[in-house]
């Protein structure tokens, strides 16, 4: 642990991560169903981002907003060097990264910002970088301004407490790598769990939890667990802090968390709505689903619509189906019980125009004989199910030949040189999809110009001269005869599908 670091993990760089709900755009719509005033989009904004890890996330959304400014902070240098590189080698010009710590970042003469987030942050650090994150909202976050802050959250985080003791203070030497240390914690971890006792018996049963940790590289536990500071939090504590800061909580960015008919179960909604106030049902409703983790949304006054405010945002806030949504869900399971999409035909014809392209809301509640009121629990319903999510703009895929713009092609020659999946960002979506390795490589040749019918072949020979092997299901395809059939059926599969999502999403354009 380095002394700058106040009791932070820098003993290894943070994983690269891209987080889309850090988005502009997703922060949009939850305001304005709010009924409040969403900070600047169209017109341009200043956006900041506190503790951005290697910076990935601000590098592709300021290349997917170029009208906004970017200014991002992380104390790791490494981080930060690895940010410049990124943005330098694409020519993104609207994103600047500084390796300050949080004090140094809040004494520094910075304009104030239409947007602030920090995700992965507030729970990590101690409660004197904390106040100074408090300190830089209060005097840094435009009047009108939104603020998104990440924290893991009570009740769903307690059993994460006991785990963190396991890896951070009995994986074996302190003084030892801490990836090293988080390695061994796994494997005291499936001990524990082959013969399970006392709290062990308790996280066996939540399998979701197990599962997910043995997901995790040992670069991501050390981050995770072996900081110094780690808390978990009710929601109304977050609020409250953030308070001080004369923010408001405005929305959570789970749609489903957000809409009490979906997220309280029939059975208590009396008890529910017997409560007398807005914070006390906020952790009513954190309790009865477990939430473990919570995206919210805090506002700088809240600015309610006017009439007027109210008409514009309906007409530029936009929806679009999510990118390569496999096929239409007809039943979506929620605490308050299971809903059937397929009752209403306009779910469907919502579904259908979202797939072809991006729409805005006033054109989407047009569709609706009755307007609005009729629309509207269908779209919070297709949005909860994650069928359709809130986009930059209202889109067409223009006809003739399609290509990547210059940064996402610099992505894609990146990904098929390092033999990785990367992230392509995209105006229209306001945001980044992921492709993995064996997208890129068939993306690549398809830009290439290779003839379809020779594609497949042809990239299996490709992978198999750069001795690269593809992982599908656990399982590392390596001999020619294997690649061959993997990207034969790859194809067929692929091309009729993601290569015309591309391109309604402007990522191809
Ligand atoms: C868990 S990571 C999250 C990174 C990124 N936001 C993401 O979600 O991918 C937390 C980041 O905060 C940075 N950080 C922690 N304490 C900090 C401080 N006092 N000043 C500046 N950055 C800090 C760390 O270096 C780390 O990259």
């Amino acid at each position: 642990m380095q002394n700058w670091a106040d009791g932070y993990f820098t003993e290894s760089p943070y994983s690269e991560e891209f987080i889309s709900a850090l988005s502009p755009v997703e922060m949009r719509l939850p305001l304005v169903l709010a009924g409040l005033t969403p900070p600047p989009l169209e017109e341009g904004f200043e956006y900041c981002e506190l503790g951005c890890g290697q910076g990935l996330t601000t590098a592709l959304l300021a290349a997917a907003f170029p009208q906004g400014r970017f200014t991002a902070t992380d104390f790791n240098p490494t981080h930060i060097a690895h940010a410049r590189r990124f943005c330098a080698e694409r020519g993104i010009a609207n994103a600047a990264f500084f390796d300050d710590s949080f004090a140094e970042f809040t004494a520094r003469d910075l304009p104030k910002f239409d947007y602030i987030c920090l995700h992965g942050v507030w729970s990590w650090v101690s409660e004197e970088q904390r106040a100074l994150l408090l300190d830089f909202l209060s005097r840094r976050l435009k009047v009108g301004g939104a603020a998104y802050v990440s924290y893991n959250a009570k009740p769903g985080k307690l059993l994460h407490d006991p785990l963190r003791r396991l890896f951070k203070d009995l994986s074996g030497d302190p003084a030892a790598p801490a990836e090293h240390r988080a390695s061994r914690g796994m494997d005291l971890l499936a001990r524990c769990l082959d013969q399970p006792f006392g709290v062990f018996r308790i996280i066996k049963e939540r399998k979701r939890i197990v599962e997910a940790l043995t997901r995790k590289e040992s670069a991501y536990l050390a981050h995770e667990y072996m900081n110094e500071h780690w808390r978990s939090f009710y929601c109304d504590q977050v609020h409250e802090d953030l308070a001080r800061a004369r923010l408001s909580f405005a929305a959570t960015l789970d749609p489903v968390l957000n809409l009490e008919a979906l997220s309280v179960p029939p059975a208590l909604a009396e008890e529910y709505r017997r409560l007398p106030s807005a914070a006390q049902k906020y952790v009513f409703r954190d309790l009865l689903l477990n939430v473990a983790f919570r995206k919210d949304l805090f506002v700088r006054g809240p600015l309610p619509l006017t009439e007027e405010g109210r008409r514009r945002a309906l007409e530029t806030t936009f929806l679009a189906r999510v990118p390569f949504h496999a096929a239409f869900v007809e039943e979506f399971g929620t605490p308050a019980g299971v809903v059937r999409l397929d009752r209403d035909p306009l779910f469907r014809a919502a579904y259908d125009l979202l797939g072809q392209r991006s729409a805005s809301l006033a054109e989407i509640f047009a569709l609706a004989p009755q307007g609005e009121a009729e629309m509207l629990n269908i779209l919070l319903l297709l949005w909860a199910s994650e069928q359709i999510r809130p986009v930059a703009a209202a889109y067409e895929t223009p006809d003739g030949p399609l290509g990547l713009d210059a940064a996402n092609a610099v992505s894609l020659r990146q990904a098929v040189e390092n033999g990785r999946g990367c992230w392509l960002a995209s105006r229209v979506l306001g945001n980044a999809v992921l492709l993995t390795l064996d997208e890129c490589l068939l993306l690549d040749a398809m830009l290439r110009g290779v003839p379809a019918d020779e594609l497949p072949a042809r990239v299996a020979a490709e992978t198999f001269a750069a001795r690269r092997g593809i992982e599908v299901e656990g399982r590392e395809m390596k001999s020619e005869a294997d690649l061959a059939d993997f990207f034969k059926r790859r194809w067929a599969e692929w091309r009729p599908a993601v290569p015309r999502d591309l391109a309604r999403l402007g990522v191809l354009a």
